[in-house]
């Protein structure tokens, strides 16, 4: 997690490896539209869809979706009910095309608190893909970025208590290694769509030197030109990682 400042250097001159997307909006979507935010959400799997197409073209390795917080657990019943289906849903209907294009899939997130047949979709989705590696679909479901650094925490406690970790040092990789990011590169781009302009409790730990990009597209819109365009913002940006610019460092020489 944590990098040198050659690493950082190298890798400011790649592109968007890990993309993160706060995908937002739906309910907005559908009520400019006149109808319910269930259609809304219905949409959103098919801009997913788009999304997760249209990423290896533009050289993302890792696509991060937040799709549920712990905290959309206080919107009405219906509701919640809806977003659990889509998830269901979208893995039964896709998921032997994600196995069979090469797609990983990784849900991360509280399970506590999710339904048996959520946890064994769950588990089916991420064990059917497990040796590919072409590309990583990670789903943040009951995902919240507290919930998983105090989880994280506890774990860290624990093993400190077993004498399996040492309280001597503080090793930022090791803490790291406990959050359920943990397979994943630290993402260095988070879009967050429909204008709203907050992380909303999304990879807190992860996006400590994340380029931001904030589109005012609906999620239920989105698709490969919105993505195109974040990623050239993105490019547009000099990541310095608290270092001095590129170029300063090739005149300091
Ligand atoms: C994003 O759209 C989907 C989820 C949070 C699951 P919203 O449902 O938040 O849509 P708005 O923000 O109310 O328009
Ligand atoms: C964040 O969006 C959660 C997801 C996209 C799953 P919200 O719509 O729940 O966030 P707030 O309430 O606007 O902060
Ligand atoms: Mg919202």
């Amino acid at each position: 997690m944590s990098r040198t400042p050659a690493e950082s250097l190298s890798s400011s001159s790649h592109g968007a490896r890990h993309v993160a997307i706060i995908m937002d909006g739906n309910g907005r979507w559908a009520k400019r539209r006149g109808m319910p935010r269930t259609v809304g959400h219905r949409a959103g799997v098919n801009a997913l869809k788009r999304t997760v197409e249209a990423a290896p073209t533009l050289g993302v390795e890792w696509l991060t979706v937040f799709g549920f917080s712990t905290e959309n657990w206080s919107r009405p019943a219906s509701e919640v009910s809806e977003l659990m289906g889509l998830l269901k849903s979208y893995v039964q209907s896709d998921l032997a095309r994600l196995e069979r294009e090469g797609v990983r899939v990784h849900i991360i997130g509280r399970r506590h608190g999710l339904a048996q047949d959520i946890l064994d979709i769950i588990q089916h989705a991420e064990a059917r893909t497990r040796d590919n590696d072409r590309f990583h679909l990670q789903v943040a479901f009951n995902y919240g970025g507290r919930a998983d650094i105090a989880e994280a925490a506890l774990r860290y406690a624990r093993d400190v208590a077993a004498g399996r970790a040492s309280t001597d040092v503080t090793d930022e990789a090791l803490f790291g290694s406990y959050l359920s990011t943990a397979a994943s590169p630290p993402p260095d781009l988070i879009i967050r769509t429909s204008g709203e302009r907050r992380l909303s409790n999304f990879l807190l730990w992860e996006a400590a030197y994340a380029e931001l990009v904030f589109q005012d597209v609906m999620w239920p819109d989105y698709g490969p030109d919105a993505l195109s365009a974040a990623i050239a913002e993105f490019k547009s940006r000099d990541r310095r990682f608290g270092g001095v610019d590129s170029n300063d460092v090739l005149a300091s020489r």
